[in-house]
């Protein structure tokens, strides 16, 4: 895990001052472009999942965000047989849905899910590409609890530890349940 760290972290390019000055954009798309990448990526993200032995895993669905979250959250959801939940940007879902605003790095948001795909009873893990601020995990998480179901861990490809998104998330969970592959 500590070469594919290595590795990632001399490959992700950063785009500083973007979308907004002060803002320096860790951009995903440097992994997609390298396959080889991808496949390190995918792989060593499972090894983060919270799992007791070899194939026990200690949630039964995962949640993930528009857009970055769904490339890799795919690939969790198979690995680890749950049911994948999209949560998406407003008004992109049909039906009811749950609607949650929050924060953002630049500017104010909403995340939706559908309506009933989150029961009590579920312990449900959340997969992004990134935590920043932890507004929008932060933001999936209350739409967890108000479904009555428990959250099961956070799961990031980045974590941007100079901001207090880790902070915000330990309300939620024990730090030790929020895993990311890189810090920067
Ligand atoms: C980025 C990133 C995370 C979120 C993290 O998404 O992919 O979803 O910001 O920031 P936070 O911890 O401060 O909430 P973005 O809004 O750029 O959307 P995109 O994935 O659709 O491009």
């Amino acid at each position: 895990i500590e070469e594919c760290r290595k590795l990632l972290t001399a490959e992700i390019k950063t785009f500083p001052d973007w979308p907004e000055k002060g803002v320096n954009f860790k951009d995903v798309q440097s992994i997609l472009f390298n396959p080889e990448l991808a496949l390190i990526t995918s792989h060593y993200l499972k090894e983060l999942l919270p799992k007791q032995g070899a194939n026990n895993f200690l949630f039964n669905k995962i949640l993930c965000f528009d857009a970055r979250g769904f490339l890799f959250g795919f690939d969790l959801a198979k690995a680890s047989k749950t049911p994948m939940i999209l949560a998406r940007k407003p008004g992109k879902l049909p039906g009811e849905v749950i609607t949650q605003s929050f924060q953002k790095e630049y500017g104010l948001d909403e995340i939706q899910v559908q309506a009933g795909l989150i029961n009590p009873g579920d312990k449900v893990l959340i997969h992004d590409d990134l935590l920043a601020t932890g507004g929008t995990a932060g933001a999936a998480a209350e739409i967890i609890l108000k479904c009555g179901a428990e959250i099961a861990g956070f799961n990031f490809i980045m974590d941007l530890s100079f901001l207090p998104g880790r902070k915000v998330l330990q309300k939620y969970v024990d730090n030790d349940k929020i895993k990311a592959l890189l810090e920067f």
